[in-house]
């Protein structure tokens, strides 16, 4: 019991110590409940969460197409390779298009958000790039999903005037 506890305390100084390896946890957990891999980890979702984590965040070749057009969630981690903190920090603070949850991003604390690239930086480039943003109306080869509200009441309307 009591070396239990006293491993605990050392471990913990450890942690403290190192400094990285801890803010890397917080960028982790930040990931994991931001959800951010339901989108940017092709088959997460799919997997109930079982994919590697050395297959994480390496973004999807299958699009979300809307009235914005088509997007594909960026492989982050090819995309912080090229980033400096402060990019990706400027990056987090504009907005992006439909479906990525920007505003959840654009609120989180600047420790967080460095907690969250240094997290994503420390898996390294992975994988190819994910395919450009067509406009709409542009030509699009790549499987996509379509996001178009359905079934709605005729004189409901929903889609916020962009149909
Ligand atoms: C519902 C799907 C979805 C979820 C969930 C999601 N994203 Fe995204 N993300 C996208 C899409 C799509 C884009 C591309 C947006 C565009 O083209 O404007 C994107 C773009 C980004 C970018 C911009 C990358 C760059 O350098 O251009 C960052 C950073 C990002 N996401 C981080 C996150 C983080 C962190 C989370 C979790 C908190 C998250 N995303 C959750 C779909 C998603």
């Amino acid at each position: 019991m009591k070396r239990s506890f006293l491993l605990a305390i050392l471990m913990s100084a450890a942690c403290i110590w190192a400094g990285e390896p801890d803010s890397n946890q917080r960028g982790r957990y930040l990931i994991v409940i931001g959800g951010c891999n339901d989108c940017h980890t092709p088959g997460y979702p799919e997997s109930g969460g079982k994919t590697p984590e050395s297959d994480w965040l390496v973004g999807s070749p299958v699009g979300f197409q809307g009235p914005w057009g088509t997007t594909y969630p960026t492989n982050l981690r090819n995309s912080v390779a090229h980033q400096t903190e402060a990019e990706f920090l400027a990056k987090a603070h504009t907005a992006m298009r439909p479906p990525m949850p920007w505003i959840s991003l654009a609120n989180m604390t600047d420790s967080d958000l460095k907690a969250v690239y240094h997290y994503i930086k420390s898996l390294g480039p992975k994988g190819p790039d994910a395919p450009a943003y067509k406009a709409p109306g542009e030509n699009v080869e790549t499987p996509y999903f379509e996001f178009v509200p359905k079934n709605l009441p005729p004189s409901d309307d929903q889609t916020g005037g962009q149909q």
